[in-house]
């Protein structure tokens, strides 16, 4: 891999962790906060990729909300109006993983533009960056609201290339979600995995170009690629 140009990073589960927000569920139902918290982030990937099948798109978080009010009715745990609006407002404001801000800024000071390409929308992206203090990181904070359709459909990929304006095989994206790395990889992105849960990566017919535990660990090697590449 040679030649990056700049790195663009998924935000859910990537660089932000979803269940986050598990604390807040079990306020709601002690004891089941993280059951719920799982169901939902499934059914809102689940309803990323129906809706971009059916050429029918809401945004992120409408879909954040809609996941919500199944998962809590399949798991029969009620939640009145005021409470799904109180957990989706949790979502806004959902914590990095503990090695994220260091690692950020490691990577900023080797002189690579960092981006976000998120199916969040533009207002979730911009919150949840917001609250994290992380704002100036983060040359380019990209929304598929802009193409109105999930990843991986390969016009979200997009964005970030003609953001950047750069080629796609000078953009290394990151990801820790199998199926995102794979829609990346697919497009024609150097891809590398973050597999935090030591999981299996999907069946798709792509492989990520490099693979890492955290982030730190991606620090590590980009300060290896940039020595290499300088010699
Ligand atoms: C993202 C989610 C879906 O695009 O992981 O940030």
């Amino acid at each position: 891999m040679k030649n990056i140009r700049g790195i663009v990073f998924d935000l859910y589960g990537t660089l932000f962790d979803v269940h986050s927000v598990a604390a807040a569920c079990d306020a709601c139902h002690p004891g089941r906060g993280r059951e719920i918290s799982v169901m939902w982030r499934q059914k809102q990937l689940e309803y990323t990729w129906l809706r971009s099948l059916m050429a029918d798109y809401v945004d992120f978080e409408q879909v954040t909300h809609d996941a919500l009010v199944f998962a809590s009715r399949q798991l029969q745990l009620p939640l009145d109006e005021a409470a799904r609006a109180a957990l989706c407002e949790e979502y806004l404001k959902i914590k990095p993983y503990p090695e994220v801000p260091e690692a950020l800024a490691r990577l900023q000071a080797m002189g690579l533009p960092l981006a976000i390409l998120s199916n969040g929308s533009v207002n979730s992206i911009r919150s949840v960056v917001a609250a994290s203090g992380l704002v100036l990181r983060f040359k380019h904070l990209i929304s598929a609201d802009d193409a109105q359709i999930f990843k991986p459909h390969g016009s979200v990929y997009m964005l970030a290339e003609q953001q950047l304006s750069c080629d796609r095989s000078e953009l290394l994206f990151v990801s820790s979600n199998a199926w995102d790395a794979s829609g990346a990889r697919h497009f024609g992105y150097p891809v590398c995995w973050i597999n935090r849960a030591g999981n299996a990566f999907d069946e798709l017919g792509q492989s990520p170009d490099h693979v890492v535990q955290e982030l730190d660990q991606l620090a590590d090697w980009m300060a290896v690629q940039q020595i290499a590449s300088r010699s």
